[in-house]
């Protein structure tokens, strides 16, 4: 007998809160947890390490299918055996990745890889913009979390603390419009998504509201 798979997809803008409550929820069910977002930086600092333009399409999209790429649990990233846990993070790869994420190519490897991943442990908490919809549409939950903009930018300021609020805000807003513009599996939440405003809420109730879904 094949036990049943769970997958826990979870989606939203920048700042949502997707992260801590992904990486809490995997905790609380003994799953295993993955940063799709990493995924798609690591793939922005490949072509910039490179020198390839991140706009060359073709060129971004062969690069992403032979790329040696592990994103641990821990934030851990390895890019073709240089750990690229801190750069993924930083203003550059931040100002190129929804460029590259924009890139159907990209994105057929990266959802390629998800699948992998998921297909191996039989499950798992993954977490991104278009797991629910894309990645996963068969996921044992969907969740999308949302907050203001504000709330947003306010989070993601605490973390970055060598830039301004104006210039996250500012950043922010640049990726939701290239995120829920694009052609290809735009962020918006799936029609059968729970949908949590998180602005208000503690992690803890986060969590607690999506575990009391299953
Ligand atoms: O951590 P933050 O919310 O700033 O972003 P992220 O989750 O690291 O994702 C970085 C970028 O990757 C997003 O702005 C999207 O352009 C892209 N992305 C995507 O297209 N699809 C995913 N499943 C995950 C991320």
């Amino acid at each position: 007998m094949t036990e049943e798979r769970t997958v826990i997809a979870i989606d939203g803008p920048a700042g949502s809160g997707k992260s801590t409550v992904a990486k809490a929820v995997a905790d609380r069910l003994g799953l295993e947890y993955l940063d799709t977002g990493a995924m798609y930086r690591s793939v922005a600092f490949a072509a910039m390490r490179e020198g390839v333009d991140p706009e060359d399409t073709e060129v971004v999209a062969n690069l992403s299918r032979g790329l040696a790429l592990t994103v641990g649990p821990d934030g851990i990233v390895n890019v073709d055996g240089v750990d690229a846990s801190i750069e993924i993070r930083g203003p550059e790869v931040t100002r190129a990745v929804s460029i590259v994420a924009a890139n159907p190519g990209v994105r057929d490897e990266m959802r390629r890889r998800q699948r992998e991943w998921v297909a191996k442990r039989n499950g798992g908490v993954m977490e991104g913009r278009d797991i629910g919809t894309v990645v996963f549409p068969d996921a044992t939950l969907k969740v999308y979390l949302d907050a203001s903009p504000e709330v947003r930018a306010a989070r993601r300021s605490k973390e970055v603390t060598d830039l301004s609020y104006e210039t996250v805000a500012s950043d922010l807003a640049r990726r939701d419009a290239l995120d829920q513009g694009r052609t290809h599996d735009p962020l918006r939440a799936a029609s059968d998504a729970v949908v949590i405003d998180t602005s208000d809420l503690t992690v803890a109730e986060i969590v607690d509201a999506i575990l009391g879904q299953l």
